[in-house]
């Protein structure tokens, strides 16, 4: 059961006058302006829905939010660790930042997310970036006032990395930028590990919001003129495993669906493995759905399906499209895949361009294999080389450019 994982209000209430606090200390270090943060956002939604939360505690803390870094006062990265050329792009930007303390010593440069939540990140931050002064992980994100104040009333560098399998903080303040788009989590973590995928190492166990406070908060979007909400999760089709209240991901989208008010629902990112025949048939009678399914296969071939521990082979995939399909002619089926898995040969990687000419993608996000330290998949055979996998890569994107050519696209 899914217990003891939500932040105590008297942890939300310490952290509130932690704001205050350092509300107060840059009243007196800046009595000009206000001091001006820059947050930059690597990966996907889950991060940026952590920080639109994190600028809500930044402006609620006095900092006024910039688009320009040399003008920061505070800088923060919210990194990404699911491919090594994530990370490398993160390294060479902190990197390059390091030329604004000569001007500005008083600058507070911070790192947080997916990629600090592993320690020989964290542990390379602290020996080899030592003008980093904030680190902190995935899981304290709403400790981030009391983090702040300890940077400024000490000068120290702060690493706070919780090894817990995660919480839920609720309530935290929220600045949205996506215009008429908001990104809606439903849940946090995952519990499948996927051979190759870091995710379940660093953001922790599977845990759902409670169904009230995401509908309530949907249906404030709507009233606030939001007109695309995007619910969130890393496997959405698990939403209310192991919780008190009794809540399937099928029946929390009616819920959503039944909410009056000029708008549509999406969401991402759905494993085909919990993909129910009951969700589809809601969809398909949905009033507000966007018609847009991201369905991610990872491969067509059922020895690296299995290998990759996906718990579905290609003819329940295919299966499960052809059903979403004939019951909604018009639905856009998007996926991802990876090229090039640990062990993969050629003749399993033309399986994928099978099934993907089968399905005939609306698009597709492709990635050739990157390995991640700790994931089962980095420690398997890897014979092939990247330049043969690059090649098998440009096959796929070609076969892709194709189906959209034939479309009229
Ligand atoms: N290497 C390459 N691609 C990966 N993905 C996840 N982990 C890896 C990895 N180690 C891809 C998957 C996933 C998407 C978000 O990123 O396709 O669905
Ligand atoms: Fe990147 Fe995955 Fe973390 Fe999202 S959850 S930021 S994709 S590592």
């Amino acid at each position: 059961m899914q217990e003891d994982i939500f932040v105590s209000e008297s942890e939300l209430l310490k952290q509130k006058e932690y704001s205050e606090k350092v509300n107060s200390v840059l009243n007196a270090r800046f009595p000009v302006e206000p001091p001006k943060a820059f947050i930059h956002t690597y990966g996907c939604q889950g991060n940026v829905a952590d920080s639109e939360h994190i600028k809500g505690m930044l402006v609620e803390m006095g900092y006024v939010l910039c688009d320009d870094d040399s003008q920061a006062d505070f800088i923060l990265y919210n990194t990404c660790a699911i491919r090594e050329h994530a990370e490398d792009r993160v390294f060479g930007n902190v990197g390059a930042l390091k030329k604004y303390k000569k001007d500005k010593p008083h600058l507070i440069i911070s790192l947080c997310g997916c990629m600090m939540q592993q320690e020989h990140i964290a542990e390379r931050i602290k020996k080899s970036y030592p003008f980093v002064n904030l680190v902190f992980g995935t899981h304290v994100t709403h400790r981030l006032p009391e983090l702040i104040s300890k940077v400024l009333c000490t000068g120290k560098r702060v690493f706070c990395i919780d090894e817990s399998e995660g919480v839920i903080a609720e309530g935290l303040p929220t600045v949205r930028d996506s215009g008429e788009n908001a990104w809606l989590p439903i849940m946090y973590g995952c519990n499948n590990f996927c051979s190759y995928c870091i995710v379940p190492h660093v953001r922790g166990r599977e845990r759902s919001r409670r169904p009230e406070v995401i509908i309530d908060e949907a249906k404030k979007l709507v009233g606030e003129g939001y007109k695309l909400i995007t619910l969130l999760g890393q496997n959405v089709n698990s939403y209310g495993k192991n919780c008190d209240f009794r809540m399937n991901f099928a029946q929390l989208i009616r819920e959503i669906d039944s909410i009056e008010g000029d708008f549509k629902f999406d969401f991402m990112t759905s494993h085909p493995r919990d993909c129910s025949f009951e969700l589809l048939d809601v969809l398909a009678e949905s009033k507000h759905f966007c018609g847009h399914l991201h369905l991610p296969v990872q491969s067509g071939n059922n020895r690296i399906l299995k290998e990759m521990n996906r718990h579905y082979t290609r003819e329940h995939y295919l299966e499960l499209i052809k059903y979403a399909k004939d019951k909604m002619p018009d639905v856009d089926i998007t996926t991802d895949i990876i090229v090039g898995f640990p062990g993969e040969t050629y003749e399993e990687f033309l399986d994928t361009l099978s099934l993907v000419k089968e399905v005939e993608y609306g698009s597709m996000f492709t990635f050739i294999y990157s390995p991640r330290k700790g994931t089962p998949a980095a420690s398997m055979p890897d014979p092939f080389t990247k330049k043969e996998k690059t090649k098998w890569f440009l096959e796929l994107l070609k076969v892709q450019e194709e189906i959209a050519a034939a479309r009229g696209e």
